[in-house]
Parts: C-alpha cells; structure tokens; sequence
C-alpha cells in the first residue's frame, strides 16, 4: 500500500466510489485523470492484485466525414427525390440536379440510388418518379440518424434491419467499423481491503526544479518514484544510414592514427587503375566483365609524357629497374581508356606522381565499380577502405601493425595475414579476419609493399606500404548481417531496429 502513487490512489478511490466495478473512461471522468493515467495506474493495481481488469472487444460504427455530411443534409438520392416532387414528379436530370443542389459528382450517385431504391427511373435525360408522396425513411437513413445521434454505436447490439443497412453503409464509405477494446475494473478482496483501511492522497511532485532545490522545499513534498528499469517506448528518430556510420568510424580511425584524407574522381583514365600499377594490359581484370568502361566518352588524358613513357617502357622491358617488364607492346590507347574506377588503388598511386617527399599517411573510403553479378556476397558499387605509407624506413612489419591497430579499432580482434598476389606488390598478403558467427575466415583486405616497377615511374625512392578492403564486409561483420544487399536495400523495419550505438 505504501508503495502506491498518487494516481493509482486517485484510480482506487473513484474505483470505490462508482462501487467498485467501472470502466476506464468512467474512472477517468470521476477522478480526473486522463484515460492514459488512468491506464498507466491500472497496470501496476492489476499487477499488484488491487483490481482485476475484464477486457471486452467491440465493433464500433461511427460515420466517416461523407457519413456525417449526409447525417445532415440527407442521402443525395432524397436530396433529388425532394427536388424532383418540388417540380411536379418529373423533370431533366440537370433541372433536377440543379434544384437539389447536388454537387456535380454526387448526381450520377444519386440516381444510381434512386434507381435502385425504385423511387424513380431515367429515360434518357429525362428523370421521371414513381411515387407521389415522399417515402418514409429508409432503414439506412435510420442508421445513419442514429450514429449520428449517438456519436458511436456498437454493432452487436444492432438487430437484422440494422445490420443489412450497415452493410450498405459502409459499401457506400458512409460508415467505419473499428474494433475497440473496452476495459472495465473490478475491485478485488484485497483492494476492498486496502479502502477500508482507508488512505491519504498526496500530490506527488514529478519533476524537481531549481526552485524546489533553492528553496528546500523538496524536502516536503512527496517525489514521484520512477521505475528506471522499465522498458520505455521504442523511438524511431532519424539517424545516419549504418553504412554511413561504418564510413564516419573508419575515417575517424584514420584521422586518429595520424592519416589525411584524400579523394579523386570515380571516372578513370585506365592508366591510373591499372598501367600505372604495373598491370598488364591484357589482364583479366580488365575485361569487360570485371571493369565498367566508359561508352561516352571513351577516352581521357595521359599525364606528361615523361611519367607515361617510363611506365611504358617498365611494362615492356622493365626499364630501369631490373625487372623483365611484360614483354609486350603496350598501347597508350588502351591506357587512355576511361573507366569507373575498380579501386581507390587508382587515388593511391596518382597521389603518389605528385607526392614523393617521406613521410606520408594518407587514406581515402571511397566508392569503387566492379562488373559483378549482384548475389548475397557481391555487389557492383561499394566502398573501399585504403591507405598507404610512405617513410624511410618501413617494412612489412609496419604494415602489419598498422593493420592490426587499425582493424582492432573498429572491434575485430582475431587477424591474421596469408600470403597473396597482387601486381602491383612484393610481399603481397591479405589480412584476414576470424567471424566468431560465422566461423571461418573471412578476407578484410589486401596489402603489400609497392614493387619497384610501381614506384620508379612515379619517381619515388622509399619503401610504401598499402593496403586496400571492402568496406561493406566490414559492415556486414560489424551488422551481423549475411547478406550484403541489406546495406543498399532501404528495409525500414531494419534501418530502425539497427541501434545508433553498435
Ligand atoms: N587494390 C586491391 C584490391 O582492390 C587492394 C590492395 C591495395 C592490395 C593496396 C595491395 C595494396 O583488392
């Protein structure tokens, strides 16, 4: 009992005073609380066994705005019925129209009904009636008047007449049924008890302001308890896409290891996503099916002819650096070919031809293209995660941890990396993340350290570490999502069930 508060009280009290069984809206009207109050204090006298709630479903009809419009002026068939007796039985429909002050569409309406109801017939524009005197009220007309009246009116207690003329209202939109659970109270033992025994009410305080402080006067009032382990509401406040927070965390990661940022365009000239990475011209990744090229237009520029020439040469006999090169001719056609960038790679190396002093850090997240077949695992516009650094004296080790504070960051804890291949690397390795759910490996990225076929073109003569990822399987795992297309799908229920705080 003590533990009651004020409202619950106020319930109880006017349970008592309307003798013990009522309503809801009846407790509400006689304590003055509103019904939501009232329903808050039900919960906790229900659970605490002071009432007992007996719930009871209803069908409600009440009339829509049509229904009500018509409440008022009457069905539009009376209205032209009305019109049509004031001009003698029979007259043009448009007469008739005009003189029953009908809206234009509510006329084709109103002699469908007179038809219908056999007050009247139409032979071509004519309107002819076939009663003399006007018809009582029809068991519709009846209906409505009485939901009118009444405001609401529950459909079990409508007999047969009634229930035939709701059908056609509510075919006619007139009427709207809703299903209402109404709840009525009953005191139990215990709550019969607990009045006798008699209680104070004392007006509860539920929100301390500076002036209660200042003044002390908090000490004499009774605050509200708050349970502050109840379940509140599910709120669903607008919040950044989860991909778009994934992005905002690695950027921030970055910035917080000391990275820059950098971007280029999507749209590339094939010299900066492959030639100048030291990729043959006829690899397969730069078929059609893998890469997007450009229809229109076809072609873009090449750098100054020094850089193209010593890439070039480098793809054809390597040049000045040891390597045997390709061994083909390379076409600086084919190189000029315009394509929707495969990889941020091409951000990377271009940054590189105009960045050559020691030390360099920097980063880019950034849309790529592939040509892929959209599955559960693939798509063909993501976003990769790149990075690069160039320094005097770094090595794979660097590289490596690098990584693992990277990816520790963003919450993964079981890495490891495989060796791989890539051309435009030597060592090449792919870093490789353990999914505890899913339990196996997944890959996270590739990496490795520049050849000298890659850096000698673009002139720079320290060691450089890069590495490059999808993004979006660093969602997934980050998600717990299995199907990659979730991210780009606009599901609401999942949007708004995915939490602000992974
Ligand atoms: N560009 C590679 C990819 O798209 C990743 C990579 C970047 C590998 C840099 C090595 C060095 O998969």
């Amino acid at each position: 009992m003590a533990s009651l508060r004020t409202n619950e009280r106020k319930t109880l009290m006017a349970l008592h005073e309307l003798g013990g069984k009522a309503t809801i809206e009846k407790i509400a009207e006689k304590s003055g609380l509103a019904h939501a109050a009232v329903m808050r204090a039900t919960l906790t006298l229900s659970t605490e066994n002071y009432v007992k709630i007996h719930e009871q479903k209803r069908n409600i009809a009440k009339l829509s705005r049509e229904g009500e419009n018509y409440a008022e002026s009457g069905l539009p068939e009376r209205r032209l019925l009305r019109a049509l007796l004031n001009l003698g039985g029979e007259a043009d429909v448009e007469e008739a129209a005009h003189r029953s002050n009908l809206d234009a569409g509510l006329v084709p309406i109103a002699l469908g009904w007179l038809k219908k109801k056999n007050w009247g017939s139409i032979q071509g524009q004519r309107c002819c009636l076939k009663v003399n005197v006007e018809p009582q009220s029809g068991s519709d007309e009846k209906l409505l008047t009485l939901i009118h009246e009444k405001g609401v009116v529950a459909v079990e207690q409508l007999d047969q007449q009634f229930n035939e003329a709701l059908t056609s209202l509510r075919k006619r939109k007139l009427v709207e049924i809703e299903e209402k659970v109404s709840r009525e109270l009953e005191l139990t033992e215990k709550g019969w008890k607990t009045i006798k025994k008699g209680f104070k009410i004392v007006e509860e305080i539920t929100q301390l302001t500076p002036e209660l402080i200042i003044t002390k006067q908090w000490k004499n009032v009774k605050l509200t308890k708050f349970d502050v382990t109840a379940p509140g509401p599910a709120v669903y406040p607008g919040k950044a896409h989860p991909l778009q927070q994934i992005i905002r965390r690695a950027r921030e990661i970055f910035l917080e290891m000391g990275f820059t940022e950098i971007r280029g365009p999507v749209v590339e000239t094939a010299f900066w996503n492959f030639d100048a990475l030291f990729q043959p011209q006829d690899h397969p990744a730069r078929e059609m099916m893998d890469t997007f090229y450009l229809a229109n237009p076809k072609t873009g520029r090449l750098p100054k002819e020094k850089l193209v020439n010593a890439v070039a040469k480098t793809h054809e006999n390597g040049w000045v650096t040891g390597s045997k090169g390709w061994g083909y001719s390379w076409s600086s056609e084919e190189a000029k070919r315009l394509v929707l960038r495969t990889h941020t790679t091409a951000e990377t190396i271009k940054y590189l031809a105009t960045h050559k002093k020691p030390p360099i850090k920097v980063f880019s997240v950034d849309r790529v293209y592939r040509n892929e077949q959209v599955t559960y695992k693939n798509i063909a516009e993501f976003h990769q995660i790149e990075g690069i650094v160039v320094d005097r004296k770094v090595t794979l080790r660097d590289l490596m941890g690098t990584l693992k504070t990277f990816y520790t960051k963003f919450g993964l804890e079981k890495i490891e990396f495989w060796p791989c291949y890539f051309p435009y690397t030597e060592p090449s390795a792919q870093a490789m993340v353990y999914h505890p759910k899913l339990k196996r490996w997944m890959e996270l990225c590739g990496m490795g350290m520049f050849r000298p076929e890659v850096l000698a073109p673009m002139g720079i003569k320290y060691p450089v570490l890069a590495w490059g990822g999808g993004l979006e399987r660093l969602a997934m795992i980050e998600l717990g999502l299995d199907d990659i297309r979730m991210l780009y799908g606009n599901n609401l229920g999942w949007l708004r069930r995915t939490p602000l705080c992974q």
